[in-house]
């Protein structure tokens, strides 16, 4: 069954295509950005990430590079290329996407949804066996502030965070209406931020906490405004960000993502003029506290508190965090939950993820434990 995958340099689309081609033994063919060797070149690396070990020679004929971009008519591939691949292929998995949480609208909605307009026609041409898997997120839920966000739903009446949200959600009815007007399933999937608990190397396509451990480190490393480098006997440093003391999100990991999205895409069939969609979430949501923990517990001196309301007096630092982390601060204020049952009846077998306790939070900010064992002479 050979899968035509986009977006497989990145994260995501990484581990989706080490699982197949490693796993599953399926013949793979890349479209991503670059000519092709150096696409192959950074593809092979993507997948020893990926696979946590070097990429194995005996897969790497099912690994096929073509240069394109899903922004660009035609996917940026000749006419001919692009038809001998509609005819070729027996799924495609869409997992390109600009994933910049406070982009600009016109930058998001070009790659989100332009791109996904231009996956869409090409799947159009594909023989009606093809699946196509549509990688969206749990944010087309948009500033829904509460509540049990079904698999089904799909609205705009909170309104949008971020135009990332807003594009994610436009994309999502784009592909509901491909699927009724073309008579095609395609598979959904709506991951919350899937993280790894590893420090990745460096290079790596990152994620969400990987690129917020990075950040600490360099303003821990070379300060930042209102922050000074960290040192030995460091004065202490308050930070108050506004956000519920209470807030909590949705963290899944990589090993368990992946698993459930190939079992579910690739391992079942479906029918019907629908889109088939299924929240890939851990089911607990964790608790900001939690990960204000592993933070506070590595930069010694440091105090994280929580403020329902606007900070007053904001200091430089306060100024300088908030606006870091613009992004990531509105999605914490949420209290929603994700409901699972479509993907954990469409993956039975597969055995719910670990906690996202201490030891993974730090894995996933990349973090040592060098703050837990200096605590008792800094506090
Ligand atoms: N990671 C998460 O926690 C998470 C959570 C929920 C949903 N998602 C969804 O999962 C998908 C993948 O996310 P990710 O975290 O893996 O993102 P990522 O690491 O930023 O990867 C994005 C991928 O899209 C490719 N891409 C971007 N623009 C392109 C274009 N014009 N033409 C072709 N390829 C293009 C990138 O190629 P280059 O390498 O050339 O830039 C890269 O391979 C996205 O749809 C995202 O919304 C991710």
């Amino acid at each position: 069954m050979t899968v035509l995958l986009t977006g497989a340099t990145g994260f995501l689309g990484s581990r989706i295509a080490h699982a197949l081609i490693a796993t599953h033994s399926e013949p793979v063919v890349v479209l991503g950005r670059g000519d092709p060797s150096h696409l192959r070149a950074r593809m092979v690396e993507a997948l020893r990430v990926a696979g946590e070990g070097p990429f194995d020679g005996r897969h790497v004929g099912q690994l096929r590079c073509v240069s394109g971009d899903v922004t660009k008519p035609w996917l940026g591939l000749s006419p001919a290329l692009y038809a001998r691949l509609a005819g070729e292929v027996d799924a495609v998995w869409h997992c390109a996407s600009d994933i910049a949480l406070t982009g600009e609208r016109e930058r998001l909605y070009r790659v989100n949804v332009h791109g996904t307009t231009e996956v869409l026609a090409f799947a159009r041409a594909t023989p009606q066996r093809c699946q196509l898997v549509h990688i969206s997120s749990v944010a087309v839920a948009g500033a829904r502030p509460n509540g049990r966000v079904m698999e089904s739903d799909l609205s705009d009446l909170h309104g949008f965070e971020t135009h990332y949200d807003a594009s994610k959600f436009t994309v999502e009815c784009l592909v509901r209406q491909w699927a009724e007007r073309h008579s095609r399933p395609v598979v959904v999937f709506r991951p919350s931020i899937v993280a790894a608990d590893r420090k990745l190397p460096e290079g790596a396509a990152g994620h969400s906490l990987s690129v917020l451990g990075d950040m600490l480190e360099a303003v821990s490393q070379g300060g930042a405004p209102g922050i000074p480098a960290q040192r030995p006997g460091a004065r202490r440093l308050t930070l108050r960000l506004r956000v519920p003391s209470d807030a909590n999100f949705n963290i899944v990991g990589d090993r368990y993502a992946t698993e459930m999205m190939i079992r579910i895409g690739h391992d079942r069939r479906y029918q019907g003029a629908a889109a088939h969609t299924f929240h890939v979430v851990h089911p607990q949501p964790t608790p900001l506290r939690d990960l204000l923990a592993v933070i506070e517990e590595q930069y010694p001196g440091l105090r994280i508190e929580c403020a329902d309301d606007d900070v007053p007096d904001p200091s430089d630092a306060e100024q300088f965090v908030a606006a870091s982390l613009t992004g990531f601060l509105r999605y914490c204020r949420h209290q929603r939950v994700y409901d699972r049952s479509n993907a954990t009846a469409a993956s039975p077998g597969l055995a719910d993820p670990a906690p996202i306790d201490a030891a993974f939070l730090r894995g996933a900010l990349g973090v040592t434990r060098r703050g837990a064992d200096h605590s008792g002479s800094t506090r």
